[in-house]
């Protein structure tokens, strides 16, 4: 009886194993970005990427987010208004704070994210991994 539950259980582990390769294999390196070097961004500041997908926000902390520029009202692009330290959506004046809070709707929850990490000093972004969230969380911030 020990011995057949041993044997499903090292089937279980060997499965849980190949799904996770599988799942990294399916990652499409076309949509890993590689936004700039760790120097290139200054804390407290909001880089537009210049492919139009993404805001890569440096925190006071030198935390990064790698914010969507999809609005999730009807998904226009937003814009960072630098003055106001906001981003706008110029569909219907949605509202939301750099860390892609709502702070006006008719948005329903906080801009998506995506994952950001170090790799050879240069800051990537996996745009195959795209992060819905009704709110910021300090979790989902990236710290390299
Ligand atoms: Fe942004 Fe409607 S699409 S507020």
């Amino acid at each position: 009886m020990g011995i057949v539950a041993a044997f499903e259980a090292m089937v279980l582990f060997f499965a849980f194993l190949l799904s996770g390769k599988k799942r990294r294999g399916k990652t499409d390196l076309s949509q890993v970005k590689v936004i700039g070097r760790l120097d290139d961004f200054l804390p407290d500041t909001v880089y537009p990427y210049r492919s139009g997908q993404l805001y890569l926000v440096r925190f006071r902390d030198g935390g990064f987010l790698a914010i969507s520029l999809k609005c999730t009202h009807l998904g226009c692009s937003v814009r960072w208004i630098e003055d106001d330290q906001k981003f706008v959506c110029p569909c219907h004046a949605s509202q939301f704070d750099r860390k892609g809070n709502v702070l006006s709707p008719p948005a329903p929850r906080a801009l998506d994210i995506y994952e950001v990490y170090l790799e050879d000093g240069l800051i990537k972004v996996d745009l195959n991994k795209k992060i819905k969230r009704r709110f910021f969380e300090p979790s989902q911030v990236t710290y390299v």
